[in-house]
């Protein structure tokens, strides 16, 4: 294992700041491979983007073009039944994953080109009866859908529990309300962090700090990130079992993600306010209108949860994951609206270099 020049009592081997579904995934993935891990939060573990997101595993319909970020959410979908099963037997917890299909309803304006594209990426254009069939609870007014039947959700909120519990279970030790303010670097290599309550060493620094990753400061290479606002709320749709959507419904920037206990989660703006969280009204019933277009009944049911995320932007449209300056530091960050489709290959690529590097 890795040695330390000078270990304290909270030498590990690996410093991961940010426990959302980035970090934990990592920080369980490496401490399964054997490595001590701690996990350092500005705040409870799993509160900002991986609690605000929806959930949408669709990287087909996401992506409609051919691209490197369309390629590696095709491999982390397919990564998603393993990482959800292993996480379900380790936790007992239950991560609702659910690939049964995403229908993407269309406009009657949706043209030849835009349907033959989609078709060649996978989804089947679907009339009226068969979205009746797949959705009972759907206006009749929505005609025609393209069908991506191989993609679907998960309930980050459940995947962050599963992930904190199983990293746990694993010995990672995990410090809410412990904010990284500096990058400690000393003979040009990440030695560990500076947080508000104190000092901690490591042999690897690795930044899954999201929205706040560039705010750490420290003598490494910065990474260019910033927050773009999500709005959602949640409505409560138990008692209408009949009605309630089946699928995740992706329609222009509406989308309606389904959980099995009867919530269903809509969402959402995007919006550049910088680290602005507040949740305006205007926005949620914006949203609930336009999910009730879709599905009438909803129109009655009040949200019971409303709330506002920071979507992790970077430079590039791709995340940044892998080794920054100075040696012994990581970065997993800037995936945007795609944190929890891309948290099990994400956490493959970052154990392949780390774990490369420990031998
Ligand atoms: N992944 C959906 C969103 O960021 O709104």
């Amino acid at each position: 294992m890795i040695s330390f020049a000078s270990p304290t009592s909270d030498s590990t081997d690996c410093s991961i700041i940010g426990a959302g579904v980035i970090g934990l995934s990592i920080a369980r993935r490496l401490a399964a491979a054997g490595l001590s891990v701690a996990v350092y939060d500005r705040s409870s573990p799993g509160q900002e983007a991986s609690y605000a997101a929806g959930g949408m595993l669709c990287p087909r319909l996401e992506f409609q073009k051919e691209s490197k970020l369309s390629e590696m959410g095709e491999i982390s979908l397919q990564l998603y039944p393993d990482y959800a099963r292993e996480l379900e037997e380790e936790t007992g917890l239950c991560v609702d994953l659910r690939l049964n299909g995403v229908l993407n309803p269309l406009s009657c304006d949706a043209s030849t080109t835009e349907i033959n594209a989609a078709e060649v990426n996978g989804a089947r254009l679907v009339d009226g009866e068969t979205i009746r069939g797949l959705e009972p609870g759907i206006t009749p007014e929505i005609t025609r859908a393209l069908y991506y039947e191989e993609e679907g959700s998960i309930d980050n909120r459940a995947l962050t529990a599963a992930l904190a519990a199983a990293s746990e279970k694993l010995g990672v030790r995990i410090y809410p309300d412990c904010e990284v303010l500096e990058i400690l670097v000393q003979k040009e290599t990440a030695r560990g962090v500076r947080t508000r309550e104190g000092d901690f060493s490591s042999a690897f620094v690795i930044n899954c700090a999201g929205a706040w990753a560039g705010r750490i400061a420290g003598e490494v290479e910065q990474v260019d990130i910033a927050p773009v606002k999500g709005q959602m709320l949640m409505l409560d749709c138990n008692g209408f079992q009949d009605k309630l959507p089946r699928h995740t419904i992706y329609s222009h920037q509406t989308y309606l993600v389904p959980r099995q206990d009867g919530r269903v989660i809509v969402g959402a703006t995007v919006e550049d306010k910088g680290f602005d969280k507040s949740v305006e009204p205007a926005a949620i019933e914006a949203l609930h209108r336009e999910a009730a277009g879709m599905f009438p009944f909803l129109q009655d049911i009040q949200p019971r949860e409303s709330w506002a995320g920071l979507r992790p932007m970077g430079k590039e449209d791709v995340p940044y994951i892998g080794a920054l300056s100075p040696d012994g530091y990581y970065a997993a960050v800037g995936h945007y609206r795609n944190g929890i489709l891309l948290a099990p290959l994400t956490q493959e690529l970052v154990a392949r270099e780390i774990l490369g590097t420990t031998g």
